[in-house]
């Protein structure tokens, strides 16, 4: 989708598939383009509003068809509920919903004169956000009826401001398509390849790929045990922006993403049930991908160390079995206990990995846990953090992107969970409690003391079976607060 701007232009003449008017809620008194779009549609609109069919509410939309009274052929009315970005957000993905609904290919944006950059912004990626379909493997039909172009009627943006929100759409988007591709169109080679074509296409961004031989080299015990039981041989795939001149010289955000192209669970199986929804198990890696090279792309003055270990995790002859000792990268050994505790495994090798490259502090994210999915559903990821204000630098950074994040604890009475009888720890507790708090714990000991956040979005980073595009947003709001000088 393609967004352009149109600052003096009357939007009742747009000629577009759809204008699109908001409201706030309460809706009436209806003023700016709204109530200009309900004159031209004698008061069609102020009566839907009289009857509780315009209710203002955020993710609500109300369609009418316009005759010849405005340029566009219909007009959406959606909802801004009380204005905040969230709200924008979800009206834009309300209009996108509703352009889907009358097969649209062009639409006129037109928000009130009192939205500011902020919101027109969010307005437009909640369009480009919602306009999104995952249709590469149907055969017929195609994408020949999505939204392609979209006019915004707004004196609040400038023309860089929309190439900002084309960007964040492209590479949310971009995230979501990696999540969806099936595992046997995604292995860990091709994630691996369409690093380096991002990194390729995007100025200061690098990418080298760590094979199996490099592994074992950097001694990647914990990647390489997980990836025993595969045919398709691991990646560990490391990007770096460097900005020419960075905000604050010498910091390095270290991102860390899973990326388990196929989680079977290994010996200790999945039930069959569902397990197709797996091929998600790469979401957190999806999101490190595409939110470094949106950095990078924005010129955000941060430098940033990405690592995305990939592995598909199965059963074979050659799979690793529950009791196998492995040692990760750091020299630590893991006794694995259940083997479809996988994601630790490979993020412990990650976040050495990371740390020994120079990361001066780390957030990872993953699709870690289901208990994280039963504490928070799929509203909020949960955030764990070893630094009080890195962590609070991360939640804020959540909530202001939309990609939000709960806090959840970490405490040293938590550690008993992680012991082995034999090794230094255990991929798995004996105990069936606290399994993400267990999961974030284990992770904490591969972060070398670092400033260091792990985000668990295994609710929120698929939902409904479809991936989320979740993380890219909020990378890119870590990074804007990392690109601002050291407060003094
Ligand atoms: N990829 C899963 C976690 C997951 C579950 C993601 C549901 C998305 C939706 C992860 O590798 C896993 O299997 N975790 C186990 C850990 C357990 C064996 C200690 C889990 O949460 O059950
Ligand atoms: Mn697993
Ligand atoms: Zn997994």
């Amino acid at each position: 989708m393609q967004s352009t701007l149109r600052k003096s232009a009357d939007p009742l003449a747009a000629k577009a598939d759809l204008l699109v008017v908001c409201v706030p809620d309460p809706p009436t008194p209806l003023s700016g383009p709204a109530a200009a779009a309900d004159a031209a549609l004698g008061g069609m609109i102020a009566r839907a509003a009289k009857d509780g069919e315009v209710d203002g509410k955020p993710r609500s939309s109300a369609v009418f068809h316009a005759g010849d009274a405005v340029g566009a052929r219909r007009v959406a009315v959606v909802g801004v509920g009380a204005g905040t970005l969230e709200d924008w957000r979800a009206a834009g993905e309300a209009a996108a919903g509703a352009a889907g609904a009358a097969k649209a290919r062009s639409a006129a944006l037109a928000p009130p004169p009192e939205a500011g950059a902020d919101e027109v912004r969010a307005l437009v990626e909640g369009v480009g956000v919602g306009a999104y379909r995952f249709d590469r493997f149907k055969s017929a039909d195609g994408d020949g009826r999505a939204l392609a172009r979209v006019a915004v009627h707004s004196a609040a943006v400038r023309t860089a401001d929309l190439r900002r929100a084309d960007r964040v759409v492209a590479a949310v988007n971009g995230a979501r398509d990696l999540v969806n591709t099936p595992a046997n169109h995604l292995t860990p080679t091709l994630l691996g390849e369409r690093a380096k074509e991002l990194a390729d296409a995007t100025p200061g961004l690098s990418c080298t790929v760590l094979g199996r031989a490099r592994l074992e080299k950097l001694g990647a015990g914990a990647l390489l045990g997980v990836a025993k039981g595969s045919d398709e041989p691991p990646r560990m795939i490391v990007m770096r922006y460097r900005p020419p001149e960075p905000a604050r010289p010498g910091e390095v955000l270290g991102l860390v993403g899973k990326a388990v192209t196929f989680d079977t669970g290994g010996i200790s199986i999945k039930p069959s049930s569902g397990m197709e929804e797996m091929k998600m198990d790469m979401g957190g890696g999806a999101a490190v991908l595409e939110g470094v090279a949106l950095v990078a792309s924005l010129g955000l003055p941060v430098e940033v160390l990405a690592v995305i270990p990939a592995t598909e995790n199965m059963p074979s002859g050659r799979a690793v079995k529950p009791g196998d000792v492995l040692t990760a990268m750091n020299g630590r050994t893991i006794e694995v206990i259940n083997t479809d505790a996988e994601g630790r495994l490979i993020l412990a090798d990650a976040l050495a990995y990371a740390a020994r490259e120079g990361a001066t502090r780390l957030v990872d994210m993953a699709t870690l846990t289901g208990a994280i999915v039963v504490a928070l559903g799929e509203v909020y990821a949960g955030l764990f953090g070893s630094d009080e204000d890195w962590t609070a630098l991360v939640h804020e950074a959540a909530e202001a992107s939309g990609d939000l994040a709960w806090p959840m604890p970490l405490h040293e009475r938590y550690r008993p969970l992680i012991e082995s009888k034999v090794a230094d720890l255990a991929n798995a507790a004996a105990k069936r409690q606290a399994g993400a708090v267990y999961a974030a714990q284990f992770l904490r000991e591969f972060t070398d003391g670092l400033p260091w956040c792990h985000v668990d979005i295994a609710g929120t980073g698929m939902v409904g079976g479809k991936g989320t595009g979740f993380g890219v947003r909020l990378i890119l709001e870590v990074a804007e607060r990392l690109a601002a000088p050291v407060p003094a």
